[in-house]
């Protein structure tokens, strides 16, 4: 096997030994079957590829020091992407079915695992699609599930080093009774151009306004946003964001370490009163915000003046990982050791 560098491991696609599809077909789920192949064989006509039936999760085992695979929250990704079925009208994989998957991928691959201390880990890659030919706008009646493994670092290279964001508010990621609270291809898709002419513009991401009245922060970017302020960590409640699993644990540990917890609408303008702001999400982990840049206004917030994270978020942070690679207590039950 290949030197990896696993400090240095970016969040991209990296080729393991093994994926793990299993075919819905003639109203029901067939066998796990395990395959080396990169590429699926589509009917031309597969309703992924015309109307859109494709969901996904994102999800990662970690590796603890004593040398323990732990997944946290599977569970949660399982319902999620149950969730995202029923959105768009797709065949949900049994709860046991998604868990007999996840973890037969992981130790299939479990050389990719990166080991501890490398600030790294498996990014786990459920993806459901429809497989059945349709021509009219139609579900399919056919869906296969794959799951894919690759050895990941965190999404934006800066780590937990602060980062800069942009507000778009002339583009909508998804609309407020739309598919934004599932997750679905069509929202990232409609992500892109705003995303790319971020990062163009020397932004690590963007930051998404209300589709209806362009008044209240959304998402940020691939994950959710906070802010903290007067003891209180608050998130924007909308019906157009993911619901990451992530924040909600963030928010219980919030809660544990004595914080108040709002998840409400954010106006804009409160960015001006947060002490410290941030993206949380799997791939995100917790990733500190230092500035925030309204491509419109050209209204500068910021954030992080001594250039680092501040101490609730990185006392959060912390705590999340140590809870993910086992270091410390898990008092919530979140995590699953992989045998
Ligand atoms: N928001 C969006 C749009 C995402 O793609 C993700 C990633 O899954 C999140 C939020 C964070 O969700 P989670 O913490 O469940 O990974
Ligand atoms: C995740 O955090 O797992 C995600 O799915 C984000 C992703 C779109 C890269």
């Amino acid at each position: 096997m290949q030197n990896i560098e696993w400090s240095k491991l970016p969040f991209d696609y990296f080729k393991t030994d093994y994926n793990v599809r299993c075919h819905y077909r003639n109203d029901q789920w067939g066998e796990i079957e395990i395959s080396s192949s990169e590429t699926v064989n589509l009917h031309m006509s597969a309703t992924c590829l015309h109307y859109g039936q494709e969901a996904f999760e994102g999800m990662k085992a970690y590796h603890g020091k004593d040398g323990t695979i732990r997944l946290f929250r599977w569970e949660e990704n399982a319902k999620r992407m149950q969730d995202s079925a029923e959105g768009i009208m797709m065949a949900k994989p049994p709860i046991d079915l998604f868990y007999e998957m996840v973890t037969k991928v992981v130790k299939l691959n479990k050389k990719y695992l990166p080991p501890y201390g490398h600030g790294a880990s498996l990014y786990i890659r459920p993806l459901l699609i429809g497989t059945g030919a349709q021509v009219g706008v139609n579900p399919a009646d056919e869906y296969m599930l794959i799951i894919f493994v690759c050895p990941v670092g965190p999404y934006f290279k800066e780590g937990f080093n602060p980062v800069t964001i942009q507000i778009a508010n002339d583009y909508d990621r998804a609309a407020p009774q739309g598919t934004g609270s599932i997750k679905v291809g069509g929202n990232y898709a409609a992500s892109l151009q705003p995303a790319v002419r971020a990062k163009k513009e020397g932004f690590a991401s963007v930051l998404f306004l209300d589709a209806k009245e362009n008044k209240y922060l959304d998402e940020a970017g691939p994950a959710n946003f906070f802010g903290i302020k007067n003891n209180t960590y608050i998130t924007p409640e909308s019906t157009s964001i993911l619901p990451s699993i992530t924040n909600k644990s963030i928010m219980q540990l919030a809660k544990d370490e004595g914080l108040k917890v709002e998840q409400r609408k954010v106006p804009v303008e409160e960015l001006e009163e947060f002490d410290e702001v941030g993206a949380c999400g799997t791939a995100a982990i917790i990733t500190p915000i230092k500035k925030i840049v309204h491509r419109k206004t050209g209204k500068t917030y910021e954030f992080c003046k001594d250039g680092k994270a501040g101490p609730i978020s990185t006392k959060l942070y912390k705590k999340l990982q140590g809870i993910q690679f086992g270091e410390v207590e898990d008092p919530h039950g979140w995590v699953t050791v992989v045998e």
